[in-house]
């Protein structure tokens, strides 16, 4: 009881510090996109996922879905499964039913959102021969929880899907990835889904849809940190952003403030003055080529094993074994 509450207070007061630092950020305030995460931000994605102009859950989905036994397949052996940001779990059921059919396979779901990590739970708790053990945790806290129980032979799947890689400004990602492999053994394995390249219209459109829900899902961090840290962002005043950088070629969402204006964030104890048309950015969405996707792969020591990628939206799920 007393370890738990001390990591949330833990959670909490590093949550406070990086709203600090990025909100006294200059020239450009931030706030990251992890903290877009929490109960109604879950939720709102999982409507993201379905919007008809988001078409990167379904593109997904399809390759999962027709190519989960050739995954299965290329991995022979006692594997477990890690899962680095799970969301609510349902294009996981393709690889868990695939491994199942094989022998009993455990499945570690790992998430920083409780409510995500619940859905998972839930979504995936009726598949036979699966044994689910969730962490509430960062990615790499989480990932090295799941190699302290692996046992001797076994080897670990990591699934890194959805494209949340693209999360990571460059070259963060290649970091990210370098210490997820310095976690792994030789001969363990990554799935990586990354989106693609596209014309940027219809990118515009995805991360802006005609509903409005991807505005909800953006301005609801601000809502999150008035909620958590009594803070007074007036929601109204500010309007979600998504545009394209084509230097990065990545989407950025941000929130522009539409006048001058004093926030305070009570128990972070600050406050901060924001100028009418500055933004705070809250999400980088890189978008891969196929070469770039190789690249990534030997800056980090992983081989391609085989990788499968989409044409109506273009997207690639790649699947790297340690090398
Ligand atoms: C873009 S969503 C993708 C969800 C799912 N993998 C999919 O493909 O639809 C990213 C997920 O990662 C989780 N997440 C974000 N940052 C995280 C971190 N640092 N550690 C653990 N989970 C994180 C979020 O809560 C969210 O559920």
């Amino acid at each position: 009881m007393m370890a738990s509450r001390a990591l949330v207070l833990d959670e909490v007061s590093a949550f406070a510090a990086d709203i600090r630092a990025g909100l006294t950020k200059a020239p450009q305030k931030e706030l990251a996109s992890k903290y877009l995460y929490d109960e109604l931000g879950s939720r709102l994605f999982d409507v993201i996922s379905l919007l008809p102009e988001y078409g990167l859950t379904r593109a997904d989905q399809r390759l999962l879905r027709r190519n989960a036994r050739e995954i299965v397949d290329r991995l022979p052996g006692d594997i477990v499964v890690a899962e680095l940001g799970s969301g609510n779990g349902s294009k996981t059921r393709w690889i868990l039913e695939a491994f199942s059919r094989r022998r009993h396979t455990s499945y570690f779901p790992i998430e920083i959102s409780p409510t995500a990590l619940a859905m998972c739970r839930r979504e995936l708790s009726d598949i036979d021969s699966v044994s689910i053990v969730g962490f509430e945790r960062e990615y790499l806290a989480g990932l090295l929880e799941v190699t302290a129980r692996r046992r001797p032979g076994q080897h670990i799947l990591v699934l890194f899907l959805g494209s949340t890689i693209g999360n990571f400004d460059h070259p963060a990602d290649v970091t990210f990835l370098q210490e997820i492999r310095a976690i792994l053994n030789p001969g363990d394995a990554l799935l990586l889904g990354t989106d693609l390249e596209k014309p940027v219209d219809q990118l515009i459109a995805a991360y802006d849809d005609s509903l409005g829900v991807t505005a909800a899902f953006n301005l609801n961090l601000l809502s999150r940190v008035n909620r958590e840290f009594s803070a007074d962002f007036v929601l109204g005043s500010f309007r979600h952003e998504a545009r394209f950088n084509s230097r990065t070629s990545s989407i950025e969402m941000h929130l522009r403030s539409d006048r001058t204006q004093r926030v305070t964030i009570a128990k972070a104890g600050f406050s901060i003055v924001i100028r009418a048309g500055e933004t705070i950015w809250t999400e980088t969405s890189h978008k891969y080529t196929l070469a770039e996707v190789d690249s990534l792969a030997r800056k980090t020591s992983f081989r391609r094993e085989a990788q499968w990628s989409d044409t109506e939206w273009p997207f690639a799920e790649t699947l790297l074994v340690a090398v």
